[in-house]
């Protein structure tokens, strides 16, 4: 059992999927904590992002236990990540431990949840779930807004606008693995859901779907909430 989540930066992939994880008995693996432990470990290294030979080593010596989580979740962090992200080498170095949670998911989990950008299209192509999430630009601003301001960065909005827009237009211009619904996703809006009914219409989607495919629901899944 596999679910691929895929969309767009602040468009409410990280809540689904953990959500999606706990209902359905799955490991999580956020593919985008990578591409920022890149970012950050380049920069750390003293490196450029964007440079590819300082980017890819970064990618292939990558120790993800040397980050913790508000490590990764800055913007800084968040537009290294946009940078690395666009090169070949870097996406090559990272696509064997994606596919190997996604086969082996740990801890004994009935199957395994991905979000990020390509989960659908490139590294779970076969996934029997895809689930590609968006939301209009300024709910996604304004959400990006809230979780910094949460986190006490001090942050300019004018700044976040500019900023997604650039990491938007990187993340679906580039040309590997850009950002792009596979063609069998279901596609959610969740501009004007709550985080409750985001997850009411992914868990109802995965459901039927799993059923059309013949598939057993994972019995957490079945349990009143
Ligand atoms: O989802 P996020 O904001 O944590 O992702 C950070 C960056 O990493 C984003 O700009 C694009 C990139 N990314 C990617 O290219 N492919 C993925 N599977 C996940 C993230």
């Amino acid at each position: 059992m596999i679910i691929a989540l895929d969309g767009p930066a602040a468009a409410g992939k990280g809540t689904l999927a953990r959500r999606l994880a706990e209902a359905f008995n799955l490991a999580y693996l956020d593919t985008g904590s990578l591409y920022r432990a890149t970012g950050v470990a380049t920069l750390r290294a003293g490196g450029d992002p964007a440079k590819e030979s300082d980017a890819v080593k970064s990618a292939q010596t990558l120790d993800m236990s040397v980050f913790s989580p508000s490590d990764l979740r800055t913007e800084q962090a968040g537009v290294a990540a946009s940078q690395v992200a666009a090169i070949p080498g870097v996406r090559a170095a990272l696509l064997d431990f994606q596919r190997n949670f996604a086969k082996n998911p740990p801890g004994g989990a009935a199957g395994a949840i991905l979000d990020g950008r390509d989960v659908g299209t490139v590294i779970c192509p076969d996934a029997p779930v895809k689930i590609f999430v968006i939301a209009n630009f300024d709910t996604r601003v304004a959400r990006r807004v809230n979780e910094l301001r949460e986190k006490g960065e001090n942050i300019i909005e004018a700044r976040i606008r500019a900023d997604m827009e650039a990491r938007d237009a990187r993340d679906s211009d580039r040309s590997v693995a850009p950002l792009k619904p596979a063609a069998d996703a279901f596609k959610l809006d969740t501009s004007n859901l709550t985080a409750d009914e985001a997850f009411a219409q992914a868990k109802a989607h995965v459901i039927s779907k799993l059923k059309t495919l013949n598939e057993s629901v994972p019995p957490r899944a079945a349990k009143p909430e």
